[in-house]
């Protein structure tokens, strides 16, 4: 069988990922209305499996892959590290192979990201990055999506970070480079996103330390939790973060059409507040919900079945 792996956005590279996100936009307007467990009409993965295996925890990724394989025809079985042999010892090598005589693609989300790639460099079957320490590229495919369905253009874009440089900005720099928009983050500097993962952003991306200097003029504001999965609980981190914080006041010095977006889950009142996530210029409930459509352009992206 023909595939290709999703470990990073530019696996696909621009062309990819612009035609996985034009058919993201088209199939979930075509399937408009109908209910959420339907298959799409021409069933494009009918028969296909995929495997989940977490060893992290998740919402989003979970249900959403769930459903954007039954969308399209196929289905899905879930492993977590706790109740498999993963979680006893069994190696990443092994699982690949075996998954790979049950299923036609394995996502994983993980911890180490050399745990991924020994999943692909072992599985015969696409694998996709479902987030790991070092980057969540699904996440960003959605948030594209997202940008595009507001009405902004991806190129001269202007993204602004605020808080930690984790996973999601890694991600976020990636898209910048491949698909031609500016990131300014503003991180502390002990929490600022290492300059090996900066440079990905091929000159697009610059972190600075004032959040006003980089929301100024932004078309869109981008934050996330300030302690990932797997992070130890510091307050030094906390009170770092926390001149970080999305505000109002943050908001204003913004374009006036300024989106915001966080791929959740939020911590209300830390990296942002109440007043942002829930107000108009918060775009989280679509961006959430586009974890569904764009998962399934990259299911089909995977087959070769677009881009
Ligand atoms: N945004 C995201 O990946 O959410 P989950 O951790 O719930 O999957
Ligand atoms: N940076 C967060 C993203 C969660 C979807 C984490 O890794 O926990």
């Amino acid at each position: 069988m023909t595939y290709r792996n999703f470990l990073s956005l530019s696996d696909a590279g621009a062309d990819g990922i612009a035609a996985m996100l034009a058919d993201a936009i088209d199939r979930k307007r075509a399937r408009a209305g109908q209910p959420k467990g339907a298959v799409d009409a021409d069933a494009p993965l009918a028969g296909r499996t995929l495997a989940m295996v977490f060893e992290k925890n998740s919402t989003r990724t979970r249900v959403s892959f769930e459903m954007a394989i039954r969308q399209l025809g196929g289905s899905a079985v879930v492993l977590d590290a706790a109740t498999s042999q993963l979680g006893r010892g069994e190696t990443v090598a092994d699982t690949a192979r075996v998954l790979s005589g049950y299923c036609d693609a394995i996502m994983v989300r993980t911890d180490d990201h050399a745990k991924l790639l020994e999943m692909a460099q072992y599985a015969t079957v696409p694998v996709i990055n479902g987030l790991t320490d070092d980057s969540h590229p699904c996440q960003i495919m959605a948030d594209l999506q997202t940008i595009l369905e507001s009405g902004k253009a991806l190129p001269g874009l202007k993204v602004a970070w605020l808080g930690d440089g984790n996973n999601v900005l890694a991600s976020i720099v990636e898209a910048a480079g491949l698909m031609h928009f500016d990131v300014v983050a503003a991180c502390p500097q002990s929490f600022a996103l290492p300059e090996e993962a900066m440079a990905m952003g091929k000159g697009r991306a610059r972190t600075v330390n004032d959040p006003v200097e980089a929301v100024a003029g932004a078309d869109v504001v981008v934050t996330d939790t300030w302690i990932s999965m797997g992070q130890a609980h510091a307050d030094v981190k906390l009170a770092a973060l926390a001149p970080y914080q999305v505000t109002e006041a943050l908001m204003a010095q913004a374009s006036p059409d300024a989106k915001f977006l966080h791929c959740l889950p939020a911590h209300r009142g830390e990296e942002v507040t109440d007043a942002v996530i829930d107000g108009p210029q918060s775009l989280i409930w679509p961006e959430a919900e586009n974890r569904l459509h764009a998962q399934k352009a990259v299911l089909r992206w995977c087959f070769g079945q677009i881009g």
